[in-house]
């Protein structure tokens, strides 16, 4: 309890802190960044270079209501068909503005649901796709399913295309907690879905469980992640419930009433947490678990774990391509973000240019203070010095903001010197900690570069 009142006091419980996915954070961009830069940024990319390539399906046949996920539900097949030409469109237009040669070293489909596309529109996209874009040796194909909106025909075209990684949803597996969220799925259409990619050479799979939920309790979340343990996944993102209803209307519907108090969220996650940990998983970032060799487990053991939008992961290129409505690039220079509504995004592209609609170009400050908090989320610690000398910035520099965040996150923070740690019982506070070093979110009006 008294962890928990320190906590509170640091403002856990009440702070709507980022989530640090990008650094500056999306609500910091803006329409200075237009398709221009983004032509001007493919361009850029080294010859030969290897690039991850993003591409967004903003379609779901069900729409669930704690999602706060930018998706619209979609009844007929002819919106989906549409969107897959337009992707192909995007892809081509990308391909040509890109130099000759470059790879794909990570190749991920999210949503939304992909796996809303049918088996013909997925052969033929994967098939554009590779036929602009040859993969790497040892590349990923990654793709988020959801096991309801899935059969065999779609498996074997995802397996066929060469997806050897997945991830699938599951949220949890209570039934009444189902029903109050608005997500129905049983434990056997999950475990079928497992069974089914397990079948297809999958070697990589990561399941979505969530905390926080309505109803959930600590013997609730105990048995859906004892249940989750029983399909093996080799990784777990255990996100914690954002109810967030002025984003997402369709959240209205559930009971604030029946939502966990802040403190017995803190205690679910523990709770599941603990499980994962005496079930052999390692402990990855904020809120990610991974079993021993896993790609996460081991990019944390080597230092090279990073973190982008689409949460942790080990890939190391310097260049993420978003296709598809509201996705995100992130180049050496700077973030893009495309028009976020589906028709504007597709008008764009059907009339020959990009689409992006917003970004940021970033400044040395932001890539010096991003590594901190890049370094902060995924190893809990940073080399202040050796994050100074990599982004080439004066040494010391960053001295004043750590010695700020070691006074003001006393307790659960330790400054050795150049080197910033955050102990075990600090963790839960670590975007906290992390904002420290945010110079957007720090300052009342904007952008203000302290270094
Ligand atoms: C974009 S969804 C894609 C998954 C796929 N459509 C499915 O439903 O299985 C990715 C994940 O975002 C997470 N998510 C969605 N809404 C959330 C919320 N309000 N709070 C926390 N996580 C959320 C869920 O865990 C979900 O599995
Ligand atoms: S959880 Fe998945 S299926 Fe449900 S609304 Fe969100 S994106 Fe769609």
């Amino acid at each position: 309890m008294k962890h928990e009142s320190q906590l509170a006091r640091l403002g856990l419980f009440d702070a709507k802190v980022p989530r640090y996915t990008s650094y500056p954070t999306a609500p910091h961009f803006h329409a200075g960044v237009g398709g221009g830069d983004f032509a001007d940024w493919l361009r850029a990319v080294p010859e030969g270079g290897a690039v991850s390539l993003y591409l967004h399906v903003p379609f779901c046949r069900r729409l669930c209501w704690f999602c706060a996920c930018r998706t619209q539900g979609v009844t007929s097949e002819s919106p989906v068909v549409n969107y897959v030409e337009t992707l192909k469109q995007d892809l081509r237009h990308a391909r040509s503005a890109l130099p000759d040669g470059v790879r794909l070293s990570r190749l991920h489909w999210g949503g939304g649901t992909p796996t809303i596309l049918g088996a013909g529109m997925i052969a033929d996209l994967a098939a554009t796709v590779r036929e602009l874009f040859p993969f790497a040796e040892d590349a990923e194909f990654s793709v988020e399913i959801d096991p309801n909106e899935v059969d065999a025909a779609r498996l074997d075209a995802l397996a066929e295309a060469g997806m050897n990684r997945a991830s699938i949803g599951v949220q949890d597996f209570d039934p009444e907690i189902q029903k109050v969220i608005g997500r129905e799925q049983s434990f056997e259409v999950t475990r079928d879905a497992v069974r089914e990619l397990r079948a297809r050479g999958i070697r990589s799979l990561n399941a979505d469980i969530l905390y926080g939920l309505p109803y959930q309790d600590n013997a609730r979340i105990t048995e859906s992640t004892k249940k989750l343990l029983e399909l093996e996944p080799d990784r777990v993102a255990l996100y914690g419930y954002a109810h967030v209803p002025w984003m997402a209307r369709r959240q209205t519907i559930i009971p604030v009433e029946a939502l966990p108090s802040p403190e017995a969220r803190l205690q679910l996650f523990d709770t599941a947490r603990r499980l994962f940990v005496w079930a052999g998983y390692h402990e990855i970032g904020i809120d990610h678990f991974a079993r021993p060799g896993d790609g996460l487990e081991t990019a944390l053991k080597a230092g090279r774990l990073r973190r982008n939008f689409q949460g942790y992961t080990d890939d190391q290129s310097e260049v993420l391509i978003g296709l598809g409505a509201s996705a995100i690039s992130r180049f050496p220079q700077g973030y893009a973000q495309n028009a976020s509504r589906t028709a504007e995004y597709q008008a764009k592209v059907r009339a020959g240019e990009f689409s992006t609609a917003r970004g940021l170009v970033f400044t040395a400050d932001d890539i010096l203070r991003g590594r901190v908090i890049e370094e902060l989320m995924c190893q809990f610690r940073a080399d202040l010095a050796a994050l100074e000398r990599e982004c080439g910035a004066q040494e010391g520099v960053l001295q004043p903001l750590a010695e700020a965040a070691a006074r003001k996150f006393a307790g659960v923070v330790k400054l050795d010197g150049r080197v910033l740690d955050i102990p075990h019982e600090g963790r839960p506070v670590t975007r906290m900690i992390a904002r420290a070093f945010d110079a957007y979110e720090m300052s009342e009006s904007g952008h203000s570069s302290a270094i």
